[in-house]
């Protein structure tokens, strides 16, 4: 059956977490179709972020020194530009959240609840309701979308693929929805559909969210950045579920210890600051203390006790759910797939290698994390860097807009894993791609993708799993997130992975921005 066709006149975005609508809504006045793939508000990251969002809004702090963590963070690979921008904009995105009415903590004197994380210098994320930040912030963007006539949101709406007019050129996507394909031609196409944690088997995002974004890029032929960076969070919840459910950061900062099973402090063994060492640290402590057979647990017993339910309520229903008391006895905890510091290249603009397609919030990779990303920096990203696409697509001249729909360059419907190959798949990844890696384990994987590739190809959880493992194959050394066994020093020359998809074997480091051709700098 032939597609059916719809020419939209005005920018697509593909996802409705907070980066996809902060493009949209800052995308006024232009006519703005978001597509989402379930219900508006569910299944998305944003709303899942406990700790909340990091800026400098104390008077003791300044852009400056979040910035200056921000690069620390990254493991010397940071964009300088991008984390000035991220940094600068940090305490207006926060101010005009609240404006918008999202309920952050404030203290009697008006002033911000500000949490301290880990590989900050100082207190300086700001919460709503102890760890329900992302949920508060996300029905705050969604009743704003809600309620904007220039936003249309299709829900239950997914993007299979990227339309071009030649091989440089984005013009629209195929899109699945209710039950119709659809070529939805846009003059501005903006990817803003997340990370993909769902492609290992312990992750804290949606099981869904496999980075369909970052996948659709690559066969469309964008420079893809640094996706041998994904961040394991140090305390997902073992409680056996999938997802699991997190335990923040938060509760370290306020004092949580990491325990064996023995009730033995274990973090300082391997870092001076311990539980509040870079995430990246604080995952392997972990994983090596349940590797060695030692067991981890998050101890909250004496730091937080009986106040648990009121300041971190998130984590208390999911612990008392599956039978533990975190008042009263310590959490089973393991490293969990997190959020992905790869993903489409794009400038600050959030402009991609390919022209009228942009990419926000966690499918892009404007650097801003580098190797490892700073705590609470990702609620931040999606709501300043949605800003900027916004403003950017918000320019887009739709008169000149007129696809030529005959001689469109079609994707081909991606085919999915069935239940069982997806399976092996994220164990594998979480196995051999984890928290630590090594070229033995990462050729074991290579080889199950080889194998699925030959029976599923173009499956877009394959060409994220391909990217991740080839250009962690790739680097020859240890750097933030991306820990190598067998190359445990980190090279004194930092340098991000910038890697075609029909390139991927010869896969390049250094300065990509040559590859970002002044046309697509401008409509
Ligand atoms: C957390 O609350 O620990 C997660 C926040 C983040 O990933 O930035």
């Amino acid at each position: 059956m032939a597609n059916d066709i719809h020419i939209h006149k005005g920018p697509l975005v593909i996802g409705a977490g907070l980066a996809g609508l902060s493009v949209a809504l800052n995308a006024a006045p232009q006519h703005v179709l978001v597509l989402a793939p379930v219900a508006l508000g569910k299944a998305c990251s944003s709303a899942w972020a406990q700790g909340g969002i990091a800026a400098a809004l104390s008077p003791e702090d300044s852009p400056e020194a979040h910035e200056a963590d921000t690069v620390a963070a990254g493991a010397g690979i940071v964009d300088p530009l991008a984390a000035k921008t991220l940094t600068e904009m940090g305490p207006a995105v926060v101010h005009r959240l609240n404006d918008m009415g999202a309920p952050f903590d404030h203290k009697p004197d008006g002033s911000f609840v500000l949490n301290r994380e880990a590989a900050h210098g100082l207190a300086r994320v700001a919460r709503v309701g102890g760890d329900l930040a992302g949920k508060a912030i996300l029905e705050t963007v969604v009743n704003a979308a809600l309620t904007s006539p220039h936003i249309d949101i299709w829900e239950n709406a997914f993007a299979l693929g990227l339309i071009k007019s030649d091989a440089d050129t984005v013009i629209g996507a195929l899109v699945e929805h209710q039950g119709r394909r659809i070529e939805v031609y846009a003059p501005a196409v903006v990817l803003a559909s997340g990370g993909l944690g769902g492609l290992f088997a312990v992750t804290t995002n949606p099981a869904a969210l496999r980075g369909d974004g970052m996948a659709m890029a690559a066969l469309a032929g964008a420079i893809i950045a640094d996706p041998e960076f994904v961040q394991f969070h140090p305390t997902g919840l073992d409680f056996g579920k999938d997802p699991a459910p997190l335990a923040t950061e938060a509760l370290r900062g306020e004092g949580a210890i990491l325990v064996d099973a023995k009730g033995i402090r274990f973090a300082l063994e391997d870092h001076e600051d311990g539980e509040l060492a870079p995430r990246d640290v604080v995952a392997r402590a972990v994983h090596k203390a349940r590797s060695s057979g030692r067991g981890a647990f998050l101890d909250a017993t004496k730091a937080i006790g009986a106040h648990f339910p009121e300041e971190f309520p998130t984590v208390f229903a999911s612990c008392m759910d599956s039978g533990v008391d975190p008042r009263t006895e310590p959490m089973p905890v393991a490293p969990a797939a997190h959020y992905h510091m790869g993903g489409v290249k794009t400038d600050i603009y959030g402009r991609t290698s390919l022209r009228h397609l942009y990419a926000a919030g966690e499918c892009a990779s404007t650097g801003v994390h580098g190797a490892n990303r700073l705590a609470s920096n990702s609620l931040l990203e999606a709501a300043a860097f949605g800003e900027r696409v916004g403003q950017a697509v918000r320019g887009i001249d739709i008169e000149m807009f007129v696809p030529d729909v005959t001689a469109a360059l079609r994707p081909e419907t991606p085919p999915q894993l069935d239940a069982v190959d997806l399976k092996r798949l994220r164990e594998a990844m979480s196995l051999h791609a984890g928290v630590v890696r090594n070229e033995t384990g990462l050729k074991t994987l290579q080889r199950l993708i080889g194998e699925l590739e030959a029976r599923y190809q173009g499956a877009l959880a394959l060409v994220n799993a391909r990217l991740i493992a080839d250009c962690a194959l790739h680097r020859h050394e240890s750097r933030g997130s991306h820990y190598r066994s067998d190359y445990p020093q980190t090279a004194a020359e930092g340098e991000r992975t910038f890697v075609r998809w029909a390139d991927l074997d010869k896969t390049t480091r250094g300065d990509a921005t040559a590859c970002i051709s002044p046309a697509c700098l401008t409509y």
